[in-house]
């Protein structure tokens, strides 16, 4: 049997999980929950998996939690970043599934690894932004087992021997909503549009993130840090099937490719049952019904894809701000504050006004999160 902390629980991730949790009753126990605001859904995923301490944003959330729950008398309710951090340190937790949105992922993974859990990871913001803490707070191999799609494919490919033949690291991406659309469209794209993925049901953070591009930027960043390589050896193809989840390409020519369904349920299994593999049911692929191609990424339709790469080769605090701009923007591109074209342009623009440093600490990261906000939302006041 092995415990788990489910941080995140209520998106789409996090559900996920709770289904392959609830298909492999005999080997998984939840014995923590978090969630955001969504203080409904987290009730009733307690009253289903009996944790043993859940955790909300804040004290109102809790309070109303605690309300509705009056029952489950042996239940600890926690509140906030401590909370989190509590839950992802959990003396009883052997697994920490990370499915929190954006930078608030950072210092829960960080506190689980300190207190040497396995964290499987599917927030890809908390390497983006504090990657070489994570790095430093790795205690043993392969503790942290990606989530993410195309960094679980990666890891699947990149056995001991390959490492050492690794030319290139090859990243699909589905190319999103729009990748045919006609780049004088794009100024008109709807938040409905944008959150509507070809292929993946995903939560609207990270679908608008697929629409622009940037998911493919972070997950750039991502793959830098779990799998040690630098940006010259890594490489994007639009593959619209999304059948294809990566590719490694060896030095002597050989490409190996990772298939499946695209399905999150496969990578989320994958990494709490690592190093087993046991099958969560999903309609098997059939190669004969489905064409499958690759094309070149186009870096001036989506200029989110340049900006990554930009912060990626800077380095440092660079992504830290790639990061927290691109939060910023997507919030006010949701609420219809600004147009989609204007995200790149937000980011492009609070980027250019950031000094990088080299080496950052975590006050540092979460200082320059927040002044990055407060330039991103006068930069909409401004210019919108
Ligand atoms: N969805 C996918 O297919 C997919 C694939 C690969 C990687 N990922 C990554 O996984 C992460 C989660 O994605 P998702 O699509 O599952 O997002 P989502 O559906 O928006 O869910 C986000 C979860 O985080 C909680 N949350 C939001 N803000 C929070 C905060 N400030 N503090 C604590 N908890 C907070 C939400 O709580 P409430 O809803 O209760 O407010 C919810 O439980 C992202 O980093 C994403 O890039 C997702």
């Amino acid at each position: 049997m092995k415990y788990l902390s489910i941080l995140g629980s209520t998106g789409s991730i996090g559900k996920q999980t709770l289904e392959v949790v609830n298909h492999f009753k005999d080997r998984f126990k939840v014995v923590a929950l978090g969630a955001g605001q969504n203080v409904s859904l987290l009730k009733q995923q307690i009253i289903k998996f009996k944790p043993e301490i859940a955790c909300v944003l804040d004290k109102k959330n809790a309070q109303i939690l605690k309300e509705g729950l009056t029952a489950l008398n042996n239940l600890k309710i926690l509140y906030g970043p401590e909370g989190y951090e509590i839950c992802a340190s959990y003396p009883k937790a052997d697994i920490v599934l990370v499915a929190m949105l954006g930078i608030s992922g950072l210092r829960p993974t960080l506190a689980a690894l300190e207190a040497n859990k396995t964290v499987a990871l599917a927030n890809k913001e908390a390497l983006v932004t504090g990657g070489s803490l994570i790095k430093k707070a790795i205690k043993k191999k392969n503790q942290i087992l990606p989530v993410d799609s195309e960094h679980s494919a990666i890891f699947q490919l990149l056995c001991e021997e390959n490492k050492n033949y690794l030319k290139r690291i090859i990243l699909t991406a589905s190319g999103g909503p729009f990748w045919e659309t006609d780049p004088s469209d794009l100024s008109n794209v709807t938040p409905e549009q944008a959150i509507k993925h070809p292929r993946w049901a995903m939560g609207a953070k990270i679908s608008v993130d697929s629409a622009t591009l940037m998911n493919k930027g972070l997950e750039i960043i991502e793959a830098m840090w779990l799998f040690e390589v630098g940006l010259d050896k890594i490489k994007i193809l639009i593959h619209p099937q999304s059948i294809v989840h990566s590719l490694i390409e060896l030095e002597d020519g050989v490409m190996l490719a990772h298939l499946g369904p695209a399905d999150m349920r496969l990578a989320i299994s994958y990494a709490l049952n690592y190093p087993q593999r046991l099958s969560f049911p999903l309609k098997p692929l059939d190669l004969t019904k489905m064409p499958l191609t690759f094309f070149p990424p186009d870096f001036k339709r989506f200029p989110c894809l340049t900006l990554a790469f930009e912060s990626a080769k800077i380095g440092g605090s660079m992504p830290v701000v790639l990061n927290a701009a691109n939060e910023v923007a997507i919030k006010a591109f949701l609420k219809k504050q600004i147009k989609f074209t204007d995200i790149p342009l937000l980011i492009e623009n609070i980027m250019k006004l950031h000094t990088p440093i080299k080496e950052v600490d975590l006050e540092t990261i979460f200082t320059i999160d927040r002044q990055t906000r407060e330039k991103a939302k006068e930069w909409i006041k401004k210019y919108t």
